[in-house]
C-alpha cells in the first residue's frame, strides 16, 4: 500500500498531539476543527492550548508542510486514507458520555465518503463505551455514505492512552497499541500504518474486536482510578497511627512483583478530563445493563471525600477556619498543564469557602483558566502573582499540585512569610528535614497525633469505639450524630437522651478508654 495520508478530526489533546506526532514521523496529516480561530493558530505553528513540547513539534511540522489544519471535516476526509475520530465525549448529568460530536463527525465523514473512490479506514480514537463504534458510528457512516462497512470502507477502534503533560512523549513512545477491528482488512491497514509510525521501537500491537478495544480504555482508566482511591483510603487509615508513612508502605507493597506501585501515590484525589469522567461513564453503563457497580461507586466516593479530608486536616491544625488565611499552592489537576477540569483544587476551595476561610491561590499556569472558567464567581478567592505573595501572612499553606518549583522551596521561606508555617502537604513533596523546620506539618498518608484533633473527628472516633464495643448500633450512632447537629448537645448526652445507652455504662466506658481524670476528648462528648 502507498504511504497513507491521515486525517485527524478533532484538535484537542488527543487529536492535535497525534496529528503532530504522525506528521513528525513523515506522514501527511490534515487536522480538522470547526473553530476558525483554532485552525488559524495551528497553521501559524502554535498549539491552541498548553502542552509540554507540543508547540515545538507543531511549529516544525507546519513549517515542513506535513501538518495542515483545515476548517470543517470534509476537506480533511477527502484528502486522506485513514481518518481518526478524536472529538470530545464529555459527561452528561447522568454520567453517560455525550455522543453529539461523535455522531456529527461520523455523519460528516460518511457524507465525504460518498465521494471517495479509494478504500479508506475510519478509526474511532475518542473514549466511547463498548458497542458505540458498531451501533452508533458504523450505521451513521453507512447511512450518510450509502456504502457498506467492511466492503467499501474499513472501521477500527484504537483508544489512546496519553497523559496530559506527557502527551507528546506518550504518543511518541506508547507501551502498546490496541487495535479493535471490524474486519481483518481494516485491522491490517491500521496495523501497517502503526508499524510504520513506531518502526524500530518495539511497540506491541494488540488486535481484538471493536467492543474489546473500547472496553480496554475504560479498563485501564478505572483500574488506575481504583488504585488512587485505594491508596488514599489506606493513607487515611495510616494518618491515624503516628509514625506510619504511606509512601514507605507503598514501597513495601510494590515490592511484590504482582503489584505495580507506579500509580499508588496518595494525594488530594484524582482529577482531570479522564478518570472522573470515565469512572462515571462506566458506572452509568453498568447500571443500564443491570449490573450494580459497587466498587466503581466506592472509587468515586473516596475520591470525592479526599478534598474534604484535606480541609479537615487544616481544621485539625488551626481549629475553626473562619477568617483564617489559607494559601493554596497549585490549582491545575496535575503539574505540567493549565487544565483545571475536575481539579481537586476546585473542591478544596469550595470546602474552605464554606468554612469562611480567606483563600489566596497561586499556580504557575492555571490561574487564567481557574479565574475565567472554573472557580469564577461562585467563591471568593484572590489570585497571587507569585509564591511569595500567596504565602504572605497566611495561617496555613496547602500543597495541591506538585509543581517542581514548589518542591524546591526552603522551609525558611514559609517561616518568614507566613503568620505561622502550618503546611498541609497534599502531594507529599517535602521531606523529613523540611518538616522538622516548619511550625507544623501534615502530609497525606503520614501518621499524626493530631489526626483526631477536630471536634468532628473526636466524635466520630468515640462513636466508632462505642459501636465497635457493641454498646450501641451504627444506626443509633448516626441518629445521635444527626441529633447532635440539630441541638448542639454533646454526643454522649444525645445517646443517653435517646435511650441508646445508660449514663453509667457510658461513664464506665469513658473511664476505661481515656483513664480516670484524663478526659481530653470527652470534653466534647
Ligand atoms: C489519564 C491516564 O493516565 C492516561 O493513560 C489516559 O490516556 C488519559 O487519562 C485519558 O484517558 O485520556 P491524565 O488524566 O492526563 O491521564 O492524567 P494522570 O497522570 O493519569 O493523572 C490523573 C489524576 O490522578 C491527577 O489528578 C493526578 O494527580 C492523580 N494521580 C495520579 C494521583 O493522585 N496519584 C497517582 O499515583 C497518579
Amino acid at each position: 500500500m502507498k504511504k497513507p495520508k491521515i486525517a485527524i478530526l478533532g484538535t484537542g489533546y488527543v487529536g492535535l498531539v497525534a496529528a503532530a506526532v504522525f506528521a513528525d514521523r513523515g506522514f501527511t496529516v490534515f487536522t480538522s476543527s470547526e473553530d476558525a480561530e483554532k485552525v488559524k493558530t495551528i497553521n501559524a505553528g502554535r498549539a491552541p492550548f498548553y502542552e509540554k513540547d507540543l508547540d515545538e513539534i507543531v511549529e516544525r511540522t507546519v513549517k515542513s508542510g506535513s501538518l495542515k489544519a483545515v476548517l470543517g471535516r470534509r476537506e480533511a476526509v477527502l484528502n486522506a486514507d485513514i481518518f481518526f475520530i478524536a472529538v470530545g465525549t464529555p459527561s452528561l448529568l447522568s454520567g453517560e458520555a455525550d455522543l453529539r460530536l461523535i455522531k456529527a463527525t461520523s455523519t460528516a465523514i460518511g457524507e465525504a465518503l460518498k465521494d471517495k473512490k479509494e478504500y479508506s479506514v475510519v478509526v474511532a480514537r475518542s473514549t466511547i463505551v463498548p458497542g458505540t463504534t458498531r451501533n452508533v458510528i458504523i450505521p451513521l457512516l453507512e447511512q450518510a455514505s450509502g456504502k457498506k462497512a467492511g466492503k467499501d470502507f474499513g472501521v477500527c477502534m484504537s483508544p489512546e492512552f496519553l497523559r496530559q503533560g506527557a502527551a507528546v512523549h506518550d504518543t511518541q513512545s506508547p507501551d502498546s497499541v490496541v487495535i479493535g477491528e471490524f474486519d481483518k482488512r481494516s485491522g491490517d491497514t491500521l496495523e501497517s500504518f502503526c508499524s510504520e509510525v513506531y518502526k524500530g521501537q518495539n511497540v506491541p500491537i494488540l488486535r481484538m474486536n471493536l467492543e474489546s478495544a473500547e472496553m480496554v480504555k475504560y479498563g485501564r482508566n478505572t483500574f488506575l482510578a481504583m488504585n488512587i482511591s485505594y491508596i488514599n483510603e489506606m493513607a487515611r487509615i495510616a494518618e491515624t497511627i503516628p509514625g506510619i508513612d504511606i509512601y514507605e508502605v507503598v514501597k513495601g507493597i510494590g515490592a511484590d512483583w504482582r503489584i505495580n506501585p507506579a500509580f499508588l501515590n496518595a494525594g488530594c484525589g484524582y482529577g482531570g478530563s479522564c478518570f472522573p469522567k470515565d469512572v462515571k461513564a462506566l458506572i452509568s453503563f453498568a447500571r443500564l445493563r443491570g449490573v450494580e457497580p459497587n466498587l466503581l461507586e466506592s472509587v468515586e466516593e473516596v475520591n470525592e471525600q479526599q478534598a474534604a479530608h484535606m480541609v479537615a486536616m487544616a481544621k485539625q491544625e488551626l481549629g475553626s477556619l473562619k477568617g483564617k488565611r489559607v494559601a493554596l499552592l497549585g490549582l491545575s489537576f496535575k503539574p505540567g498543564t493549565d487544565d483545571m477540569r475536575e481539579a481537586p483544587s476546585i473542591k478544596i476551595a469550595n470546602h474552605l469557602y464554606s468554612q469562611e476561610a480567606e483563600i489566596t491561590a497561586y499556580d504557575p499556569k492555571a490561574i487564567p483558566n481557574a479565574r475565567d472558567r472554573f472557580i469564577r464567581d461562585t467563591i471568593k478567592i484572590s489570585y497571587a502573582n507569585s509564591i511569595e505573595e500567596c504565602l504572605k501572612d497566611a495561617d496555613c499553606c496547602m500543597i495541591i499540585t506538585e509543581w517542581d518549583e514548589f518542591k524546591e522551596l526552603p522551609p525558611e521561606l514559609f517561616n518568614k512569610l507566613m503568620k505561622r508555617s502550618v503546611i498541609i502537604d497534599g502531594r507529599r513533596i517535602y521531606d523529613e528535614k523540611f518538616r522538622q523546620k516548619v511550625a507544623s506539618y501534615r502530609g497525606i498518608g503520614l501518621g499524626s497525633e493530631n489526626a483526631y484533633a477536630s471536634e468532628e473527628s473526636v466524635l466520630v472516633r468515640l462513636g466508632e469505639k462505642l459501636v465497635h464495643a457493641g454498646l450501641i448500633t451504627r444506626m443509633q450512632l448516626n441518629r445521635a450524630l444527626e441529633e447532635q447537629k440539630k441541638n448542639g448537645d454533646l454526643l454522649g448526652a444525645n445517646l443517653i437522651k435517646l435511650g441508646f445507652i445508660k449514663e453509667k455504662v457510658l461513664l464506665q466506658f469513658l473511664k476505661e478508654e481515656y483513664g480516670i481524670g484524663k478526659r481530653p476528648p470527652s470534653q466534647q462528648v
